[in-house]
This record gives C-alpha cells, sequence and structure tokens, in this order.
C-alpha cells in the first residue's frame, strides 16, 4: 500500500491520526486536509482509518467521520444526489462530487482528499466560492428579450430548440472543471473559466434569448474568454458528463463567424 508523504518544503503540517475502531469489517484510511481560520495554525492533514463497510460513497464516509469520529471536521453538502454541487472537493487526486464518488472507485492505497483547488479555503473542504459566483452573474445568466412577451403563453421553443441545451442546462456549477483548469488557476481574476463559459453558452443559445450580439461582444475579450487553450482538464472532471471545452470553442466559433457575416 503506497505511503503518501508530505513535500519535504510543504507547509502543510502532519496531522492527527484516528485508527480504526476494533473489528472493524471494511477499514480504508483517508487522508483530509485540515484548516481552520480560528487557530492560527498552519494546514495539517489528519488521517483516519474508517470502516467503509456501511459507506458506498465518499460522502458517506465524510458524514461517517462527522458524525463518529470528529465532529470538528468542515465540508459542505446538500442534496446527497449529484444536483446541488456543494460537495465538489478534490478526491483522490480529481475533482469530484463525494457523493456520487464510490469509495470502491477510488484508488487502493490511502485516499487523500482536500479541498477544490487554486481557491481560498473558508475551512477544511469548505471553498470559498464568492468570485466564481460574481463571474457567473456578471455573465447575466437570464433569458434577455427586446420583443414584448406573447400576453397568453410563455416563449415557445420547437422540440429541436429544446435540444440545443442539452449537455448544457444539467451543469450544476459545482465548480470542478475551473477549478481544474490551469488557466483559470493563473488567470481566474480575469478569465471566466469553463464553467461559467459553459454557462454563457447555454444562453446564447437559447432561442428565447434576443441578446445574442451583447452576449458575444462582452466574451469577446482577450481574458475573459481567449484564456482557454484547449488544455481539456475542464471536460475529463465534469461529475456530470458535459464538455466545457466543446462549449467554449463553439463560443470562439460564433465570434469568427460574426466577424466573416
Ligand atoms: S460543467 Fe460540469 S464540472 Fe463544470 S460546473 Fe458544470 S457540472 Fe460542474
Ligand atoms: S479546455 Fe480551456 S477551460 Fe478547459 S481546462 Fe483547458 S484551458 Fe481550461
Ligand atoms: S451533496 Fe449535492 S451534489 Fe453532492
Amino acid at each position: 500500500m503506497a505511503e503518501f508523504t508530505l513535500p519535504r518544503n510543504s507547509k502543510v503540517q502532519p496531522g492527527k491520526h484516528y485508527p480504526a475502531a476494533a473489528g472493524a469489517k471494511k477499514p480504508r484510511t483517508f487522508r483530509i486536509y485540515r484548516w481552520s481560520p480560528d487557530d492560527g495554525q498552519n494546514p495539517r492533514v489528519d488521517t483516519y482509518e474508517v470502516d467503509v463497510s456501511s459507506c458506498p460513497m465518499v460522502l458517506d464516509v465524510l458524514l461517517k467521520i462527522k458524525n463518529e469520529i470528529d465532529a470538528t471536521l468542515t465540508l459542505r453538502r446538500s442534496c446527497r444526489e449529484g444536483i446541488c454541487g456543494s460537495c465538489a472537493m478534490n478526491i483522490d487526486g480529481t475533482n469530484t462530487l463525494a457523493c456520487t464518488h464510490a469509495v470502491d472507485d477510488c484508488s487502493r492505497g490511502e485516499i487523500p482528499i482536500y479541498p477544490l483547488p487554486h481557491l481560498p479555503v473558508v475551512k477544511d473542504l469548505v471553498p470559498d466560492l464568492t468570485h466564481f459566483y460574481a463571474q457567473h452573474a456578471s455573465i447575466r445568466p437570464w433569458i434577455r428579450t427586446q420583443s414584448p412577451a406573447p400576453s397568453d403563453r410563455e416563449r415557445l421553443q420547437s422540440p429541436e430548440e429544446r435540444k440545443q441545451l442539452d449537455g448544457l442546462y444539467e451543469c450544476i456549477l459545482c465548480a470542478c472543471c475551473s477549478t481544474s483548469c490551469p488557466s483559470y488557476w493563473w488567470n481566474g481574476d480575469r478569465y471566466l473559466g469553463p464553467a461559467v463559459l459553459l454557462q454563457a453558452y447555454r444562453w446564447i443559445v437559447d432561442s428565447r434569448d434576443e441578446d445574442t450580439g451583447t452576449r458575444l461582444d462582452e466574451l469577446e475579450d482577450p481574458f475573459r474568454l481567449y484564456r482557454c487553450h484547449t488544455i481539456m482538464n475542464c471536460t475529463r472532471t465534469c461529475p456530470k458528463g458535459l464538455n466545457p471545452a466543446k462549449a467554449i470553442a463553439e463560443i470562439k466559433k460564433l465570434i469568427v463567424e460574426r466577424r466573416m457575416a
């Protein structure tokens, strides 16, 4: 079994060790990042040996730790169904959702669990998503129209128009993709990142939206859009199986087509 070791110059301290309970049927070892803004200490990595026999998913393990071993462990979760996006974290080296990631799908040694990378940490596994949400708000993610709404019904779509939103509307804004993107790590202050760009494309291709020109104008910027260098980490990591890199490529294509028209 591979031993997890911290790099020699790491500021992360070796942490506490919680051994498995006597008689554990299926013990697995989890190495979990811990940091609190309240104690003035450097981050540390605590080791928990957990009986996972009743924990199919990594979220089950984290809740077992919190409920039965160490109540101070802090994490976000809500739906337990891969819908709310709040349990996104770095598990076993990959950004994913704790509630849909099976323990049996983790590698065979110790399982490291960290908050989403390259974001400020609020506490333990909880990242600060304030900037990410502000970026999402900046694209004004709602239908923008100039024509008056029909008086007797909603703005309708044909089945074909509705189909254009498949692969986009399913995004739960978990931020797994953006925080796996090297361009977003280094330029996240100005680059919108794959999650927000996928959302931008979702509104661009919505047949009911009447502000496509402005949306493209607002994206045509060396930083907001063009920091994507097609590295594809985003698409590889998306726990919902979406393809943000393709959405970004489609936006770039629309901008080129518009220039040539
Ligand atoms: S595209 Fe996928 S990884 Fe990115 S925010 Fe949406 S659901 Fe999460
Ligand atoms: S394809 Fe673009 S958005 Fe996706 S990881 Fe690469 S640089 Fe980031
Ligand atoms: S708890 Fe909602 S996505 Fe995991």
